[in-house]
């Protein structure tokens, strides 16, 4: 299905350019994402959480960079979305505007005796780093191997605070929240995004994850709402593009990121009377994806599941709905369950493998990591929905990987 420019086509042929990855960067033209040889872009891929205490991408303590990108590669994906908390910004400029070394990194979320020895296991499955290596400097080893294997990059700020997300009360919920400041966030997308100018293959930012309700703070409970959401959204976005001009940017939308549905249908944004509108993001309006997540993991009804994620703003795929407002290509940037032998024969993941491909320029499944360093207080903590097993050493779930995802990933890719 890839739709060659007849003069790339010309020129590849001519010239024997066989291999122009990443054809960056990316625009979007109503419901797609384009690249610059005008190519229809779709993204299959995965979740790389790197946003926890340790603030550095997880499993280099089992594996190789190179191991991990392999394995992905394997999958036949395009995308990773990594995943980074503000926090990490915030101890740069702390730290006269150098990065935190992995010693500290690690030690400081893991104890002496631990992040002595956890960084001991990292240095030696990955030994171009050294105690002294920074963290963006391992975050950006990642991207130059993902690059190398032709997959882009989705840079995804998940969270302020350093730690596993999301919750209602956990403080990172909204604007104000006791963790999450406004002004730190916009100076931290403007950092990340002027850094992620050197990394080749960044097709996109997204400038929150999971925005939501706080469920134990009742003053900035009170500005959770659609009027205060876009204010804000204009400032990261502006950030983003002012610090990097070439990426596309994700908004997503409120309660975990299910719902776009007034963005898209062109409601007002309330209590305000404002609607969205692709002026007020003049410079870049040709840059704006929407993501959305499903956690729905227990339903029995593949168009109730289908019809939620189409009202929730997947309908900003299809133009010719009368109440789609405004058009943009929407990325599933996460969905996830339990990677156990038998869940994946269930409703909700093959539903979602069967719709994502025709109905989404994309999707990010949650997520690659077989355990964390550290989540919740528990270190070395098992994630039962990982891609990997606990030593990220093989696929938990063969029969996920291999009936369901990779199908999914081909009939998403072509
Ligand atoms: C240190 O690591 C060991 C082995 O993973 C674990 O049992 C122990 O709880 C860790 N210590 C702390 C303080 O978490």
């Amino acid at each position: 299905m890839v739709k060659l420019h007849p003069l790339t086509a010309l020129a590849t042929c001519l010239l024997g350019i066989g291999d122009a990855f990443p054809y960056l960067p990316f625009v979007v033209d109503g419901p797609n994402i384009v690249d610059t040889s005008g190519s229809v872009v779709k993204l299959a891929g995965t979740n790389w959480p790197g946003h926890m205490g340790v603030m550095v991408p997880e499993g280099l303590q089992y594996q190789s960079i190179e191991t991990i990108v392999s394995d992905i590669t394997s999958l036949g994906m395009n995308v990773v979305r990594l995943t980074y908390a503000i926090e990490m910004i915030d101890q740069i400029y702390d730290n006269d505007g150098e990065d935190i070394d992995l010693r500290t990194a690690f030690v400081d979320a893991l104890g002496d005796d631990n992040g002595t020895s956890v960084l001991a296991d990292v240095l030696a499955n990955n030994p171009q780093f050294t105690e002294s290596t920074r963290r963006l400097e391992v975050f950006d080893a990642i991207v130059a191997e993902l690059s190398k294997q032709e997959i882009y990059v989705n840079l995804d700020n998940h969270i302020s605070r350093g730690k596993w997300c999301c919750s209602g009360d956990d403080g990172n919920s909204w604007w104000g929240d006791t963790e999450f400041d406004a002004d730190n966030w916009v100076r931290g997308l403007r950092y990340m995004a002027e850094h992620a100018t050197s990394w080749g293959n960044l097709a996109s930012m997204s400038i929150r994850n999971e925005l939501r309700e706080p469920s134990n703070n009742e003053a900035v409970r009170a500005t959770y709402n659609w009027e205060t959401w876009y204010k804000y959204v204009r400032q990261g976005a502006d950030a983003v593009n002012a610090g990097n001009p070439d990426t596309l940017v994700i908004l997503s939308g409120l309660n975990y990121d299910t719902t776009m549905q007034p963005v898209v249908r062109g409601e007002e944004l309330s209590p305000g009377t404002e609607t969205f509108r692709f002026d007020d993001f003049a410079a870049y309006a040709d840059k704006l994806v929407i993501e959305l997540h499903n956690y729905n993991t227990e339903t029995d009804s593949c168009p109730d599941l289908q019809g939620s994620l189409y009202n929730g703003g997947a309908q900003a795929m299809n133009p010719d709905d009368g109440s789609t407002v405004n058009v943009f290509p929407v990325l599933i940037t996460e969905f996830g369950f339990a990677q156990d032998g038998s869940t994946h024969n269930g409703v909700y993941s093959t539903c979602l493998a069967e719709w994502m491909p025709g109905n989404t320029a994309g999707w990010m499944q949650w997520a690659l990591a077989g355990s964390y360093y550290s989540r919740q207080d528990v270190q070395d903590m098992d994630e039962a929905w990982g891609l990997y097993n606990h030593d990220w050493s093989a696929w938990r779930d063969e029969g996920y990987i291999n009936d369901v995802l990779i199908p999914s990933v081909e009939a998403t890719l072509g």
